[in-house]
């Protein structure tokens, strides 16, 4: 077992075990970081209050039966009833070397694997990406990667906006426009322009708005015409959205897109179902289904909307029908919505009835990973000067702009400075997301999201050209440094400890869909690494000693690529 934790928590079950009686095998051996030893567990606090034993010496007897072992070094009772636990340095050498010959470098496959649908990014056709889409679409996909690495099957799903209302009046203004117009401004993101244009005609030409209500009607029937019509403004917003996702190295597909339109077809199907179980109603001439638990302001339950007064179905409908298909049709085992909180009573509906209906069982779980605000220094929504949404487009070429700052002075090639400032840039305003809890709000600071130094995408990134440069110079290459690993200082013995924290750091971020757990492990290898680097000589030492630190140089290079690949940064390889 690599993962010291683990690895500490079966021998404190063990213990309990001896000194508790067989059943205590199962107990949380609760484990925990500490500030006075490598690990304290929590363990015997809460079970001699279970037991009427007094914790503390609960506690020194379940110390005296680690102490001095193959693993543990020293094992103490501490203040009320903690078990502090220090590894053995001897343990940790050999765990390090193991990690160093295993390509998964101590991360263990989920067992079983689940079937896992991640629905993330929340694009819209014919509406711009803006900044807004950043969190939910860069939280997304380490997600997935994170699911994905750990051996999990995982469905990418980008519902994409695509049905509507809004479509009978953007087809008819494509018409206006004719196709080339329509295919510059939505395959190079000017979204903005052509839904406004649309919805000023709509809004002041009524014989527009006639048209463009009668085409809605068509489509909604699948008439031939309306839905080339409509096919090509998805057609065009794809172009945009693959150049964007490309850039941004976001891994959707085209086939990853689950277009609100794919649902369509089972809508009527959905709403027969549960009304005919008695799960919906028709109120005020709607069909409504109250999931328990949601009441408004007024103290009267929440609907959700199935079909309106009118007969057509909205966000609510498609919403339901998805997760039936995911649930029952799919099979799916876990689905992660990674959307903003001010989507978050809709999901708990939706999951709520899903639950009622019976898709939703103790074999499967639905979880809204919540998202919350970017914002700007003042704490409100990001906005332009004139008041309109920030392009994630030009966001992303701010950060890149401001990242060439940085670094301008360090290239003469103006190519590579290009790549490096494009790497940084981007990596930096995707590591800020990544590095705070998803669903705080926080402040868009692109100085501090590229500063060289503290927990910031640059800081890493150069975290890893150092330990490239450190074997350039020597003229070897990093795959070939081997152990045997020899921890002679604390800096080395820290360094060693973090690198086998990877596959729990992994599988915490998995577990609770939160990428920056992920993140905080990776930004503390790299200050362990920092510290170690300033206090360890590594090329002007020598023998083994020298080995040793070459293959700690490796190792944390590996890690380091791993997490940040599976974070989604880029990683340029000279900074
Ligand atoms: N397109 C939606 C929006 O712009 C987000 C979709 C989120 N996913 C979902 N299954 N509702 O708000």
């Amino acid at each position: 077992m690599t993962d010291p934790e683990a690895a500490l928590g079966q021998l404190v079950r063990e213990a309990l075990a001896a000194e508790l009686g067989a059943e205590f095998a199962a107990a949380d051996p609760s484990i925990r970081p500490s500030s006075f030893a490598d690990f304290q567990s929590n363990a015997a606090l809460s079970l001699a209050k279970q037991l009427g034993h007094v914790p503390r010496d609960l506690a020194a007897s379940i110390a005296s039966r680690l102490d001095d072992t193959d693993t543990v070094a020293h094992a103490e009772a501490s203040g009320p009833g903690f078990i502090n636990l220090t590894l053995q340095d001897g343990w940790i050498a050999d765990r390090v070397a193991d990690q160093l010959a295993d390509p998964r470098l101590g991360v263990a496959k989920a067992e079983p694997a689940q079937l896992v649908v991640v629905d993330y990014s929340g694009p819209n056709v014919a509406k711009e990406l803006h900044a807004g889409h950043l969190r939910p679409t860069v939280v997304g996909d380490a997600i997935v990667k994170v699911l994905e690495h750990l051996g999990n099957e995982v469905i990418r799903a980008a519902h994409l906006g695509d049905w509507g209302t809004p479509f009978g009046m953007l087809i008819e203004h494509a018409l206006d426009v004719g196709e080339q117009v329509t295919y510059d401004q939505l395959a190079t993101g000017e979204f903005t322009a052509f839904y406004q244009a649309a919805r000023a005609k709509f809004d002041s030409d009524a014989a527009f708005a006639d048209r463009a209500r009668q085409r809605l009607v068509q489509l909604q029937a699948g008439e031939p015409e309306a839905m080339r019509l409509w096919q090509l403004l998805v057609d065009d917003s794809m172009a945009y959205l693959r150049k964007i996702y490309a850039r941004l190295g976001i891994s959707l597909t085209d086939a990853d897109m689950a277009p609100e339109s794919f649902y369509h077809p089972m809508l009527a199907d959905v709403c027969a179902d549960l009304e005919g179980r008695g799960l919906a109603w028709i109120s005020d001439g709607a069909l409504c289904a109250f999931p328990p638990g949601f009441t408004g302001r007024d103290g009267n339950p929440l609907p959700l909307m199935l079909r309106k007064s009118d007969g057509g179905y909205g966000y609510d409908t498609t919403d339901v029908a998805a997760i039936r298909y995911r649930l029952r049709d799919l099979g799916v085992q876990r689905i992660i919505y990674v959307v903003g909180s001010e989507q978050h009573q809709h999901l708990l509906m939706v999951f709520a009835l899903a639950r009622q209906a019976g898709w939703l069982t103790d074999r499967a779980s639905a979880e809204h990973a919540v998202i919350g605000l970017m914002t700007g220094a003042g704490g409100q929504r990001l906005k332009t000067r004139e008041g309109d949404q920030i392009k994630l487009m030009d966001l992303m070429d701010e950060a890149v702009e401001r990242a060439d700052k940085v670094i301008a002075d360090r290239y003469d090639d103006l190519i590579q400075r290009g790549q490096i400032a494009e790497a940084v840039g981007i990596g930096a305003l995707k590591y800020g997301d990544l590095s705070v809890a998803r669903d705080s709000s926080y402040v868009l600071d692109f100085d501090r999201l590229l500063a060289l130094t503290g927990n910031t995408g640059p800081y890493l990134q150069y975290a890893t050209a150092r330990i490239r440069s450190i074997f350039a110079r020597a003229g070897l290459d990093p795959a070939s440094a081997v152990g045997p690993i020899l921890l002679t200082t604390p800096a080395e013995r820290t360094l060693a400890l973090r690198l086998l924290g990877l596959g729990k750091a992994v599988n915490d971020a998995a577990a609770t869909a939160e990428p920056h757990k992920l993140a905080s492990y990776v930004f503390e290898l790299a200050s362990a690494f920092t510290t170690f680097y300033e206090q360890c000589p590594v090329l002007t030492a020598e023998g083994d000693l020298r080995q040793s630190r070459l293959a700690l140089c490796t190792l944390t290079l590996r890690v380091l690529m791993t997490g940040l690949e599976l974070l989604g940064i880029p990683v340029p390889e000279r900074m």
